[in-house]
């Protein structure tokens, strides 16, 4: 007991906890700028979700994207952009269509605190995958990946830059032909970055490219 107490007393631990105590401040205030729904309401109503998106939003199927850790602020873009038809998908539209904004809101907000899953990228394609991500392709006008989903493929929640590490390959690819073919426009709001980006590479690029972005962590 008198040894716990002087640990307690401690500079050394008392400066510790106030550190902590403000990285919980810090995490607490930005988390609730950017979900204003509940996640405790967002985990009963994700049930339906569970059986192509995973149980803990990370999918089996390498076509169907993990939704784990995603920003709330890009989360909500896509379902409303699956509910005007700026995206289209035989499954997904589907169980976009009746969801009200709340029910979209609570469930952002409930992925966002998912953890996400590291996977790995396929080595043969590491070398041109990571130069394209990191540097782009300035003689074609491709801008650095890395510029807005970061080093690590964390996004920015408040530009909805969206989470990407970890993503499946498959899916990276397939939403990035959408892109390119116009099919997706879901980045209506944004400039339409994301489709004249995708439309700019060649398809030994985006498959290089989606496998670096599968195995960053
Ligand atoms: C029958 C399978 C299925 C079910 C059930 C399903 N989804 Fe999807 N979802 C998909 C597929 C497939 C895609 C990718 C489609 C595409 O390429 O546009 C997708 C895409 C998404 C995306 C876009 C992800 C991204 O990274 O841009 C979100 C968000 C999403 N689903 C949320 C949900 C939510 C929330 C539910 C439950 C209410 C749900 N989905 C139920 C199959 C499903
Ligand atoms: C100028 C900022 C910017 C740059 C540079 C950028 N992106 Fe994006 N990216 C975005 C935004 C914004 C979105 C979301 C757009 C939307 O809502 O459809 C996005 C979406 C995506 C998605 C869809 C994620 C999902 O879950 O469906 C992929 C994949 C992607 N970007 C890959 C790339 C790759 C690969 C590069 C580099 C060749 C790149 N991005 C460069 C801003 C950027």
């Amino acid at each position: 007991m008198r040894y716990r107490n002087s640990a307690l007393n401690s500079g050394a631990t008392r400066a510790a906890l106030s550190s902590l105590a403000a990285v919980a401040l810090v995490l607490v205030s930005s988390s609730q700028i950017l979900a204003q729904g509940s996640a405790e309401a967002g985990r009963a109503k994700a049930a339906v979700c569970a059986a192509c998106h995973g149980a803990e939003g990370n999918s089996v199927m390498a076509e169907w994207p993990n939704l784990a850790g995603q920003h709330a602020s890009y989360f909500v873009r896509q379902l409303e952009a699956y509910q005007r038809g700026e995206r289209q998908d035989v499954l997904m539209t589907a169980f976009a269509s009746p969801l009200s904004a709340e029910d979209i809101a609570d469930l952002a907000a409930y992925f966002a605190t998912l953890p996400t899953v590291q996977r790995g990228a396929d080595p043969e394609l590491v070398e041109l995958g990571q130069r394209i991500y990191r540097s782009g392709l300035p003689d074609r006008g491709v801008a650095a990946c890395t510029a807005c989903h970061g080093p690590s493929g964390r996004g920015n929640p408040l530009a909805t830059f969206p989470v990407v590490r970890g993503q499946h390959a498959a899916y990276v690819v397939n939403t990035l032909h959408a892109y390119a073919s116009g099919e997706r426009r879901s980045d209506s709001s944004v400039n339409q970055m994301m489709r004249d980006i995708a439309v700019l590479l060649r398809e030994d690029e985006i498959r290089a490219v989606a496998s670096y972005i599968q195995g960053l962590r």
